[in-house]
């Protein structure tokens, strides 16, 4: 890799030209090893119009000409979560790094195709679940003894959806209320019960389009531990909370890199200063690049999530309980 400027080592590419950006952007500009050196388009019009709107040099006219600019060492991927995969494999095959949107897939066989690719090439490949590497998430399990031993994990992530034309609720873009914002309520749940679950059972309530409008899940941990989750696109509502033998603790609005303060039922109460999540996520993934280590989110986290995302609606659909 020949860097761009000295500090900056990682070029960056975009690809795609979404709502996503508004929040992404800033945190990369506060990532000092990142670099955003292009951004592509499906229109040649819109790549330019998006480039020149967020100060990015070069616009590409098609997502396969950022893959040839051989001034590009990473992608990231803000694609509608159908095209997640396809387009990382793509990049991977153009000797790019790759940082896709989250939810990456439902299936693991596509994970791993996906980091046996990565693994063969030498590149890094991770999943964008940005508040994973917030200091609320780290704070939350460094302070889970308070809680005794753990019993629930509850959590719900719902926002009010502005446009029935979203991609969230497009069926041939796997869209759906537990890919968008389920999927943090998922990861939450692994990352509290510190394993994987053994067993799932899912509801769907199917919005006109076939996409589920709201899901509600319980994830099955073994040993009477249980996470439930709620995910939905008509009501305003975010936070975890992790119940065990000697108390609780919760965390508000933990998923977008708003929260402040992390709640115990015993009087315990700290404000965690807030970071840029998007920052840390690509502070994380230069670092996995430059050979600093791997990528918090690596093979094993994705193939967490994918299992357990395909189990809730394999149950969602079928009405039975699923065993992963
Ligand atoms: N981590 C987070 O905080 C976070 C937050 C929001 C969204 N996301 C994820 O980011 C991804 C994009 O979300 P978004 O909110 O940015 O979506 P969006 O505003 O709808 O943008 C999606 C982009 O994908 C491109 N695209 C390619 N094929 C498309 C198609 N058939 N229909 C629609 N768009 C298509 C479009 O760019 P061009 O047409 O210009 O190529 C479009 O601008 C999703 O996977 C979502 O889950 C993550």
């Amino acid at each position: 890799m020949s860097p761009a400027s000295p500090s900056r080592s990682v070029r960056l590419g975009i690809i795609g030209t979404g709502g996503i950006l508004d929040r992404f952007l800033p945190g990369a500009a506060l990532s000092t090893p990142i670099e955003v050196v292009a951004i592509a388009s499906r229109d040649p019009d819109r790549a330019r119009a998006a480039a020149a709107a967020r100060g990015i040099p070069r616009a590409h006219g098609s997502y396969d000409d950022l893959l040839a600019d051989a001034a590009v060492d990473a992608v990231y991927i803000c694609l509608p979560n159908s095209m997640h995969h396809d387009w990382t494999m793509r990049s991977l095959e153009a000797g790019k790094h790759v940082l896709c949107e989250k939810p990456y897939t439902t299936d693991p066989a596509e994970v791993d195709a996906a980091h046996d690719l990565a693994d063969a090439s030498g590149l890094v490949l991770t999943e964008g679940f940005m508040w994973r590497h917030g200091p609320h998430a780290l704070r939350f399990v460094e302070e889970l003894p308070r809680v005794g031993e753990l019993r629930t994990i509850r959590s719900t992530f719902t926002f009010r959806l502005e446009s029935e034309a979203d991609i969230r609720l497009g069926a041939e873009l796997a869209g759906g209320s537990l890919m968008d914002v389920g999927t943090y309520c998922v990861s939450a749940s692994r990352l509290l019960a510190g394993r994987e679950p053994v067993a799932a059972i899912g509801i769907a309530w199917p919005a006109p389009s076939g996409v589920d409008d709201r899901f509600s899940g319980v994830l099955d941990f073994g040993d009477g531990l249980a996470a439930t989750l709620t995910s939905g696109f008509r009501s305003q509502h975010s936070s975890i909370e992790a119940i065990g033998s000697d108390g609780s603790l919760r965390l508000d609005d933990p998923f977008a890199g708003r929260a402040t303060r992390l709640v115990g039922s015993d009087g315990f109460a700290v404000d965690v200063p807030r970071v840029n999540p998007y920052q840390l996520e690509l502070d994380d993934f230069a670092a996995a690049i430059g050979g600093e280590g791997p990528p918090r989110l690596g093979r094993a986290d994705m193939l967490g999530q994918a299992r357990a995302l395909r189990a809730l609606y394999e149950s969602a659909a079928t009405g039975r309980l699923v065993r992963l």
